[in-house]
């Protein structure tokens, strides 16, 4: 028998309906469908839409998906980890609320914040409460709607941002499959590049914090760019290497969806070919913790048991990181 794995078990998404195309973006700032879809690979992402509609409205949809699915209620349900950056508010945690609205009474949870690379950190997380014989169930939850902090004036922010959650059961397995192992990175230094200005206790909001549009999301693309192509390649390879696998051994690499020519590049490092590296980023665009578990979702019956899947993510903070899976149905 092999020691306690955390293998995810089920997963499911949700995608809001509203469709904002790169046309419709042609109306709001002064840009165009060619340059967005050769420089991002996006077409179109959704968008949450709707007073009074939060993150955590995104994910009970694709929580109860999960469930449905699993054929497990709520209350079976040990521990939320809800990845986000958006979340319903500054307090009390999403995973509370989330937890709230579908009846997970016996679940204890938090939020985590880690950007883009959210979903990875909370898989890796949660993984060890389920190694250690702590807990049975873990959701692990990753969604944004990123669309509540993107300035529609910025169009060097707004073209590649959309809404979007999915989720992960992780649940003990112990004939070798699940969470084999992860790189997780983070430096702070790389914070000014990507960030909110406003909103936080550096900065509470004030009316001049709002004049100048400082509770939306600031990137410097070009830079985040620079740091993103390196590091998200350089964690997928070392995970590989370290693992002794070569390419032909990786079924599936399931990237963060922040823009295609970041993921090309991840895969050419890895040396995979491009049929098996998931991609929807033409559909969602970047949903921040969202786009991983859409991904895993959207392939899930296309992936078989025993399958290595390499995931890779970066994001804010800078953080970033890879783990690898051996996909256990
Ligand atoms: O999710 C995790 C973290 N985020 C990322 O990984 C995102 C990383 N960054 C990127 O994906 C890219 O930097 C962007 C897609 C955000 C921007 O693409 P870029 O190729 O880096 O463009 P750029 O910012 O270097 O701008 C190039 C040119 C500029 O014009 P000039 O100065 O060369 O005349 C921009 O003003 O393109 C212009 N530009 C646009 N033109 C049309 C910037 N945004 C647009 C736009 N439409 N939407």
């Amino acid at each position: 028998m092999h020691k306690i794995q955390a293998a995810i078990t089920a997963v499911h998404g949700y995608a809001p309906e509203y469709v904002l195309t790169n046309h419709e973006l042609e109306s709001l700032v002064e840009t165009n469908d060619e340059w967005i879809t050769s420089r991002t690979g996006i077409k179109e992402r959704r968008i949450l839409k709707g007073e009074g509609t939060a993150t955590s409205d995104l994910a009970v949809p694709a929580v109860e998906g999960l469930l449905k699915k699993r054929g497990i209620g709520a209350e079976e349900i040990d521990l939320i980890i809800f990845c986000t950056t958006t979340p319903d508010m500054p307090f009390p945690a999403t995973a509370n609320i989330l937890a709230d609205k579908i009846g997970a009474k016996n679940a204890w949870g938090y939020d985590l914040q880690a950007a883009c690379s959210g979903f990875v950190f909370g898989l890796a997380t949660g993984a060890s409460f389920i190694e250690s014989g702590k807990h049975q169930k873990v959701l692990v939850v990753g969604g944004d709607k990123m669309s509540s902090i993107i300035d529609y004036q910025d169009r060097a922010t707004c073209i590649i941002f959309g809404d979007g959650c999915g989720c992960a059961l992780l649940e003990p397995n112990t004939e070798g499959y699940g969470v084999v192992d992860s790189v997780l990175k983070s430096d702070g230094s790389g914070r000014e590049f990507l960030h909110m200005k406003a909103g936080g206790s550096l900065r509470p909001a004030t009316h001049d914090s709002v004049d100048k549009r400082e509770h939306y999301a600031y990137q410097e693309g070009k830079t985040v760019f620079k740091f993103a192509v390196t590091n998200m390649a350089d964690v997928a390879a070392e995970i590989m290497e370290r693992n002794s696998l070569v390419a032909d051994d990786i079924a599936w690499l399931v990237p963060h969806q922040a823009n295609k020519r970041i993921i090309d590049a991840t895969a050419n490092r890895m040396g995979i070919d491009e049929s098996k590296v998931v991609i929807n980023i033409e559909r969602y665009g970047n949903t921040t913790n969202g786009t991983i578990p859409l991904c895993l979702w959207e392939w899930e019956s296309k992936f078989k048991k025993g399958d290595n899947i390499v995931l890779a993510a970066f994001g804010g903070g800078f953080t970033w990181g890879s783990m690898l899976l051996k996909w256990a149905y």
